[in-house]
């Protein structure tokens, strides 16, 4: 059995069945997901597009002259592309993604659309430290840059250990900035992870036909609903695939029962109060500099010096 369909018979074997949200993303899942960004109900892209706009100039400011930018992912957004446009004098920047294929077609547009910016790609797995490159003008340092409130799709521990990575990749006198989704009306929250038109619905079922496909299991898609509630004790939306009925889905060799109303937990979507947040950068050693959010406070984007 492959290592893939180890941890999936795993994770689908513990009391409270899940499936790792890396499984999400297969062609269709990446095109649905874009999809998601781009509706109404889902605030996160606008607010986030919203701050970076409204407050590039100061966040060049604060990144200053001759740093490496060091995105965690592949690098692949228009957030991304505002900022580079704005960072005129970088000696590098250094996306990170253990998606070798996306990586080097991210790396390859933006080396033609910013012909001067020494662009150096590295596959890895960002949530363990890796050594950086080493770009021909040598940098004043190192600002990480993780759009996209990504952060929230970690558990509280698994957070803290990104964050202590981050901190470690930044170095002396470096920095981060962070997207970070804040905590806001139940209502609208909700709202943005089930969306009218289906899509995030389809999104998250589509999980299981990748895993059908690639990985040869037998889910009845008609069994399975989507699920996402915002548990506000938690500050975080719960997102789960609903079993319709008592069913028996193969997995390779084992046989994985679900009880009629059982869940699959397919991913958290942690959100912050910006009291929250400030004291978990802390932990990992970092002091929040500035806070910029969107005219609703929807959204925020925060700068990070290492202490
Ligand atoms: N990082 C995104 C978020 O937490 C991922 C996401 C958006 C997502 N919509 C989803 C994950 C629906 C699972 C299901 O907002």
């Amino acid at each position: 059995m492959s290592i893939e369909m180890q941890e999936i018979v795993a994770g689908l074997k513990q009391p409270q069945k899940t499936i790792s949200p890396k499984y999400f993303y297969d062609e269709r899942g990446s095109q649905l997901f874009d999809k998601i960004t781009e509706l109404p109900e889902y605030y996160l892209t606008d607010a986030e597009l919203e701050i970076m706009r409204a407050n590039v100039d100061e966040m060049a400011g604060l990144v200053g002259k001759t740093a490496s930018l060091i995105e965690f992912g592949s690098g692949s957004s228009l957030k991304t592309r505002i900022l580079l446009e704005h960072l005129d004098d970088l000696a590098a920047y250094v996306p990170v993604d253990i998606s070798e294929g996306h990586l080097w077609s991210s790396a390859r547009q933006l080396r033609a659309e910013f012909p001067g910016l020494d662009v150096l790609p590295v596959v890895a797995d960002f949530t363990r430290t890796f050594s950086l490159p080493t770009p021909t003008v040598m940098p004043l340092k190192n600002v990480v840059y993780f759009p996209g409130s990504t952060i929230g799709n970690f558990e509280h521990d698994d957070a803290m250990n990104l964050l202590r990575v981050m901190h470690q990749e930044a170095g002396d006198g470096g920095a981060m900035l962070i997207g970070v989704d804040l905590q806001k009306d139940a209502h609208i929250i909700q709202h943005a992870y089930n969306d009218d038109a289906g899509v995030t619905a389809e999104f998250n079922l589509n999980m299981l036909r990748h895993l059908n496909r690639s990985y040869g299991t037998n889910f009845d898609l008609d069994s399975f609903e989507h699920s996402a509630i915002y548990d506000e004790d938690e500050g975080r939306v719960v997102i789960e695939l609903v079993s319709q009925a008592e069913q028996t889905v193969e997995v390779g060799n084992t046989e994985i029962e679900l009880a009629d109303g059982e869940t699959i937990l397919t991913e958290y979507s942690h959100k912050y109060t910006l009291a929250g947040f400030a004291s978990m950068a802390e932990a990992a050693g970092f002091t929040v500099a500035k806070v910029w959010t969107d005219k609703e406070e929807l959204f925020s984007v925060q700068y990070c010096t290492r202490l």
